[in-house]
């Protein structure tokens, strides 16, 4: 498994805090591809825009980058019960993960989290528990009680063991840009723990001289739930908690980040980097334009990246020929609902050719407006 083929996070497991490779648990995250998306960088005129698409990982998000080292310490340290509260993508992965370590899983997650999420978390065996309440302060209220209460393994993204796991994106860029290093990667961000990671990541390979420098970092929200935005933009040390609205990007939909936050706005600075916020209409265009010309579907967090690699390619903050990579951080089947389709679409045709001419036509006619 950890050959020198191995194309998982673990093939640097000399920069992850675990101490014994028998403690590993891995479902064989990270490798994920490095795709030069050339229809889509034609459309946003970004010739060299890549896509980094973790959609692909085991459960579907970038979670599992982090829960792999989290899990195989908390395997380590001899806990029996992992738990976390989360908006989707990290109750399934930490029920993946703990299924694999052999450890139990309690996961809370926020009524109206997408069914599919939950069913997710259910099929790898999870107790799945659902709060009426807001995510920010009465679901964080009662899982910081349960904690405290019960003994179980904090899975949150604070679990510094977990953050390192995201340190794998920095060491799998340079690795598959043949060491040239992007001028501009882009993550989806909630907490900001991809952000700080991926920073930490860049910084121990130029530390070590395997690089020579570092890309700028930017972070891309909802606006509707934008706290680090707000932060770098009044040039603030700390994140000041907001109460996130409704936003199609549900996964990020977090207004006070328990995760430091600010250690993602000192990464954003120190990389001369940026912070962008994007509305739901600016997501979903995203994600219809990721699918139809890159081929990837992506939920609408995972497409803040390529919203916010074009809104900043458009004001010319992203120079033309600059080197753009965006972190695809989900899958699109974990929110398909917000595909939406027109009653047309879903009425069924006559058999016949005539009717299948008719409604080929009326969809290209809906299609181009
Ligand atoms: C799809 C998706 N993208 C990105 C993130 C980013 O989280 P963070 O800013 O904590 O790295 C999350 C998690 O909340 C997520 O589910």
């Amino acid at each position: 498994m950890h050959s020198s083929r191995d194309r998982s996070i673990w093939r640097w497991f000399d920069f992850f805090p675990v101490a014994d490779r028998s403690s590993i648990v891995s479902l064989g995250e990270g490798g994920t591809p490095l795709i030069h998306a050339v229809r889509l960088g034609e459309r946003l005129g970004l010739p060299n825009l890549y896509l980094k698409n973790d959609t692909v990982l085991p459960t579907g998000s970038l979670k599992d980058r982090s829960n792999s080292v989290g899990l195989s310490v908390g395997k380590e340290l001899g806990f029996e019960t992992a738990a976390v509260m989360s908006t989707g993508n990290a109750a399934a992965s930490v029920a993946a993960y703990s299924a694999a370590a052999g450890l139990n899983s309690v996961v809370m997650v926020p009524a109206g989290t997408a069914p599919s999420k939950i069913i997710q978390a259910r099929a790898y065996g999870a107790t799945v528990i659902v709060i009426d309440g807001d995510f920010d302060y009465d679901v964080a209220k009662l899982y910081k009680s349960a904690i405290q209460e019960f003994g179980w393994y904090d899975c949150l993204s604070s679990n510094p063991y977990r953050d390192e796991g995201k340190k794998s994106y920095a060491y799998e860029m340079v690795d598959q840009l043949d060491g040239r290093i992007p001028d501009w990667v882009i993550h989806p961000t909630a907490g900001g723990t991809g952000i700080y990671a991926m920073w930490k990541g860049y910084k121990e390979f130029l530390s070590l001289g395997w690089i020579d420098r570092t890309p700028k970092l930017v972070a891309a929200q909802s606006d509707a739930a934008a706290p680090i935005v707000a932060a770098f933009d009044k040039g603030l040390a700390d994140v000041i908690p907001v109460v996130a609205r409704e936003t199609v990007a549900e996964s990020i939909q977090v207004g006070n980040p328990v995760s430091l936050g600010w250690r993602a706005l000192a990464a954003l600075r120190e990389s001369n980097g940026a912070a962008v916020a994007l509305s739901d209409a600016e997501i979903l265009e995203a994600e219809a334009l990721t699918g139809s010309l890159a081929g990837i579907f992506a939920e609408p967090a995972a497409v803040t990246s390529v919203a916010a690699a074009r809104k900043l390619g458009a004001v010319g903050v992203i120079g033309r020929d600059d080197i753009v990579v965006c972190n695809l951080t989900g899958h699109g089947l974990k929110q398909p609902e917000a595909v939406r389709l027109s009653e047309n679409e879903l009425t069924p045709i006559a058999p016949t050719i005539k009717s299948l001419r008719e409604r080929i036509r009326s969809l290209e006619n809906l299609l181009n407006g």
